[in-house]
């Protein structure tokens, strides 16, 4: 590997130009990754990456990142209190070995069961949300027995297994990924939830917000209704946090705002930083129990890797610290007052906001504008009416005016 660093990345850059990479990157990794993209013209390649903002490698220009990895940089790029804390364990900590006890697997336990109140009191850990999620879904079979799991349709839970048998046709149809025994309902219907469920049911699993769906929080008493539904049947309540949680919303995890406790919580994404993938699925210990009986029947490698541990617990200090949940939830309301009579309805719980547009095409051609003012959203998959909106939590006053007036500007011409 040649040192000929790019004029716009912190990090030597293999290759000189954009073309150049495109050339490796198409017979190497995926064209269709960039023809998708270079067919609205669109030829990006994070280069340095700054706190809330990231700056294309080859032609310099500088994004606010609003679609953060669907949370990853919920705190900024490169959050200095989690790049220092992952610096200081280099070269002393690795991966550690997942069959035998670890300090800081136990550590990272405690402080997540303490986010929920230590109701969820067992942690499994992963390295993706994919995989998190089909740990919920055997921990929900194997706890009861039983096979069904109810999702949402135009809910996104990973490309796994399990995970992708609980999302939508279009992504898994392709793959053969189709498996026995899980329905989709539409979301927020209490009575299709409360008809679907039933005595064969293992769990309901629930994007604590869908993201992908298109930011549309869960109207009040839904989610109560869905607890009530498992309740009456035994069946556990997973909710998939991956997007929603960790303060994104507010509060830690976006069920404390719906009045129920789930059995299981899916967590990932933003749990890293951004720096070292880990995921964790929370659980009761009753749920947990079986796989605790048998604990060779589950296992991951690089799941819990001591490295993230050491990532997840400096993004906890960070989202525990006093004060930083009621600037989320007052940064919220700024962006609910500012960024109105604009073509767009602001879906919104805390800072997980999503832009809705009456239509598709006006939704990407504001994107495209968006993108050319330096503002990075992202559509929502399974509803492209609907701009995923997610500025990094930490964004300062100063820099949250400044986001604003770009998107009042582009909308308002
Ligand atoms: C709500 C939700 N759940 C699960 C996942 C899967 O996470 P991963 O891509 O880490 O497997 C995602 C990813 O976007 C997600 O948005």
């Amino acid at each position: 590997m040649t040192d000929n660093s790019g004029p716009f990345s912190d990090y030597p850059l293999p290759y000189q130009s954009y073309d150049d990479m495109a050339d490796v990157f198409r017979q190497y990794v995926s064209p269709g990754k960039l023809d998708l993209w270079e067919g609205f013209g669109f030829k990006l390649v994070l280069g340095k990456r700054n706190g809330i903002t990231f700056t294309d490698a080859y032609s310099g220009k500088e994004y606010i990142n609003c679609h953060v990895n669907g949370g990853c940089y919920n705190l900024g790029h490169n959050n200095p209190r989690v790049v220092q804390a992952v610096q200081e364990a280099l070269g002393k900590l690795d991966i550690a070995n997942h069959h035998f006890g670890s300090p800081l697997r136990a550590q990272l336990g405690e402080r997540l069961s303490a986010t929920t109140g230590h109701a969820l009191s067992r942690v499994v850990y992963g390295v993706s949300g994919g995989e998190a999620i089909d740990v919920a879904i055997k921990a929900a079979r194997a706890h009861t027995g039983r096979q069904k799991i109810v999702s949402a349709q135009g809910g996104y839970h990973g490309h796994t297994g399990l995970s992708l048998a609980a999302g939508d046709p279009e992504y898994r149809e392709l793959y053969h990924a189709t498996l026995p025994d899980f329905v989709q309902v539409p979301w927020d219907d209490p009575e299709a939830m409360a008809q679907a469920v039933d005595s064969n049911t293992a769990a309901v699993l629930l994007e604590g917000i869908p993201a992908t769906m298109g930011m549309c929080p869960p109207s009040e008493g839904y989610f109560q209704a869905v607890r009530q539904a498992c309740d009456a049947v035994g069946a556990a309540f997973i909710v998939d946090e991956v997007q929603s949680g960790l303060g994104r919303t507010g509060k830690i995890w976006s069920y404390q705002h719906d009045g129920i406790v789930p059995d299981i919580l899916v967590t990932g994404k933003g749990l890293s930083g951004g720096i070292y993938p880990i995921t964790a699925t929370l659980m009761t210990p009753e749920i947990h129990e079986i796989l605790s009986r048998n604990p060779t029947s589950h296992i991951s490698t690089f799941g819990g890797a001591e490295l993230g541990c050491v990532a997840a617990l400096a993004v906890l200090d960070i989202i525990e610290e006093p004060g930083f949940l009621k600037r989320v939830t007052e940064l919220g309301e700024r962006f609910e007052e500012e960024l109105h009579n604009l073509p767009f309805r602001l879906r919104r719980r805390g800072m997980f906001m999503g832009l809705e547009f009456e239509e598709e095409s006006q939704a990407f051609l504001t994107l495209l504008r968006l993108f050319e003012a330096g503002v990075f959203p992202f559509p929502s998959g399974n509803d492209r009416r609907v701009l995923q909106f997610l500025p990094p939590l930490t964004i300062t006053d100063d820099e949250a005016s400044d986001l604003i007036g770009r998107v009042q500007q582009v909308c308002t011409e």
